[in-house]
């Protein structure tokens, strides 16, 4: 008995270390208001390096909903717990970052909390962010609060329980959330560093192209295995690439730039808007993505050069599929086996990812969906057949077109990919932003 009050002591004791941490992870404090800084305060080529290094970003992907003003946010990012909306990060005072001093900016980026002190969740791709220099956030901070503010209120998020709780979040970055500041490799060239800090930093490249965990995490052991984005796979980059032609610094140069190459085809879906960025920035910083990438893609594939690859498609003849064939036949070849030059002729689909892929899911897309004209631009071009093709017909075409153009195993589940692709295009096409296409030429492309 004489013992209990100690028992209750050291009880209340632990109780109280365990709140003091748990306080220490989640709580942070609120950085003070500001007035919105003149923009005339801001130095111009601070704010044109800013809009440049946005690009690099893709804020605007995440942050402009259709039909929406630049920056003003309330685009519904689907993520597997439920749907987050973007901010509005224009400088209006009242729903923007117009209070935001630099200092609130620089951390919401490194670490993923707001000028309040609330956490942020890393649909936001901060654990990316953590490695972007003092220089460079204040470059973007110039830019967003050089932009015209615009009253959007944010709208609120549809989460399951607990996760729409945000002190939740402090457990996910006490796990995950890596705060190294970008330390360059002595032995690498300046180019490739200069590379490595904007893919694994700014660009956040693996957020689509590395496998996440069950918590949503990037798998550290697997960078660039292989991810997705929006029911899109965001192929592997690394030496485990399906690319029938293996990618090097120069074609990685003229896709990221241009939107395609004529060994590869032509960048879809979530990737035409990363293109669409790229084609607007300094080509410095693409020619040491590419430099970073081809290194980590590693050596070229014996067998894996154009012409091997296009000598061992099958003929049309030795197919089983027959409904396939004739809707290939019909439907395809006039425009893939044209023999015109990308962009505007469609490419031989054995140079196709799309075909090699582990899954169908972005052959399906491209079926259904086609290729979009960009407004404005000369552009390639290819008609969707969600309309004129049902999907028993898109998954006869899907099987013939791996058996004929790729030495892969034959695909299981295609049905079903098929109608997954079909719901989720038509979702896509009703929330999304922007080009899904990429310009054929860059130079045409209005710089903002
Ligand atoms: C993949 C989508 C995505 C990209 C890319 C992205 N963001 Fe965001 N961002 C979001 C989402 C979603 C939120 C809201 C997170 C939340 O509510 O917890 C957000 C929140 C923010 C916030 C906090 C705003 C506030 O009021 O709390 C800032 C600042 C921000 N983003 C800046 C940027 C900048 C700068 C870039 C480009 C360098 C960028 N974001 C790129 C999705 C994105
Ligand atoms: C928002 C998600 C997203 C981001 C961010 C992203 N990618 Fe992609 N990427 C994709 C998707 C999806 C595809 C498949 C596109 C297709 O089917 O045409 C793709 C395709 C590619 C391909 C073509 C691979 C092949 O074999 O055809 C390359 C190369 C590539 N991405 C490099 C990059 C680099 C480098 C970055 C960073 C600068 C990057 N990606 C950022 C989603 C993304
Ligand atoms: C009017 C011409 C046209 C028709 C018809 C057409 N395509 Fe295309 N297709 C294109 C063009 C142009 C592109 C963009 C260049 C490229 O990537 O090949 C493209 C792109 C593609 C790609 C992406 C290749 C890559 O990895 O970049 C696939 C896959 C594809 N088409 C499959 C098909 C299939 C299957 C059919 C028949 C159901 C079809 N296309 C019908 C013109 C056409």
């Amino acid at each position: 008995m004489a013992r209990s009050p100690r028992i209750i002591a050291s009880i209340v004791a632990v109780a109280l270390i365990v709140g003091a941490a748990a306080f220490a992870v989640v709580w942070r404090p609120a950085i003070a208001a500001i007035e919105r800084p003149s923009p005339a305060s801001f130095d111009p080529a601070v704010i044109k390096r800013g809009r440049e290094l946005a690009a690099l970003g893709n804020c605007n992907s995440c942050h402009t909903r259709q039909g929406g003003q630049d920056f003003a946010g309330g685009l519904p990012v689907p993520t597997p717990f439920g749907v987050i909306y973007s901010s509005n990060i224009t400088p209006d005072p009242e729903t923007g970052i117009g209070q935001w001093s630099e200092a609130a900016f620089a951390r919401a980026m490194m670490t993923g909390v707001d000028r309040e002190g609330r956490h942020l969740y890393p649909t936001f791709p901060y654990d990316h962010f953590t490695n972007v220099t003092d220089e460079d956030d204040r470059a973007l901070y110039a830019f967003l609060m050089t932009r015209p503010p615009v009253h959007a209120p944010a709208r609120p998020n549809e989460l399951m329980f607990p996760l729409d709780q945000r002190p939740v979040i402090a457990g996910w970055k006490l796990l995950f959330l890596r705060g190294e500041t970008f330390r360059p490799d002595p032995a690498k060239s300046a180019e490739w560093n200069h590379g490595a800090y904007l893919v694994d930093g700014l660009a956040h490249c693996g957020s689509c192209h590395t496998p996440r965990n069950a918590l949503g995490a990037e798998r550290a052991s697997a960078q660039f295995a292989g991810g997705e984005a929006d029911n899109w796979r965001a192929y592997a980059l690394n030496d485990r690439a399906h690319a029938p032609v293996s990618w090097n610094a120069e074609s990685l140069y003229a896709y990221l730039r241009n939107g395609w190459h004529p060994d590869h085809g032509t960048a879809r879906g979530p990737m035409a808007e990363v293109v669409s960025n790229l084609s607007t920035v300094s080509d410095r910083d693409v020619r040491a993505i590419a430099i970073y990438m081809a290194d980590i893609s590693g050596a070229p594939k014996p067998e894996s050069d154009r012409g091997a690859v296009l000598a061992q498609v099958e003929p049309a003849s030795a197919q089983a599929d027959a409904a396939g064939a004739a809707i290939y036949a019909a439907a395809c070849a006039s425009c893939h086996e044209s023999g015109r030059p990308l962009p505007y002729g469609g490419v031989n689909l054995a140079l196709s990812t799309a075909v090699t892929s582990p899954d169908p899911r972005n052959l399906a897309n491209t079926v259904l969906s086609g290729v979009a004209a960009v407004a404005g631009e000369r552009s390639p071009i290819m008609p969707g057949f969600a309309d004129s093709m049902t999907d028993a017909q898109v998954t006869s075409l899907l099987n013939y077109l791996r058996a004929r153009f790729s030495k892969e195993q034959p695909w299981t589940g295609v049905e079903k990919t098929v109608a997954d692709a079909r719901r989720s295009q038509t979702a896509l096409l009703q929330s999304s932003v922007g080009p899904r296409n990429a310009p054929a030429d860059p130079s045409q492309r209005d710089q903002p």
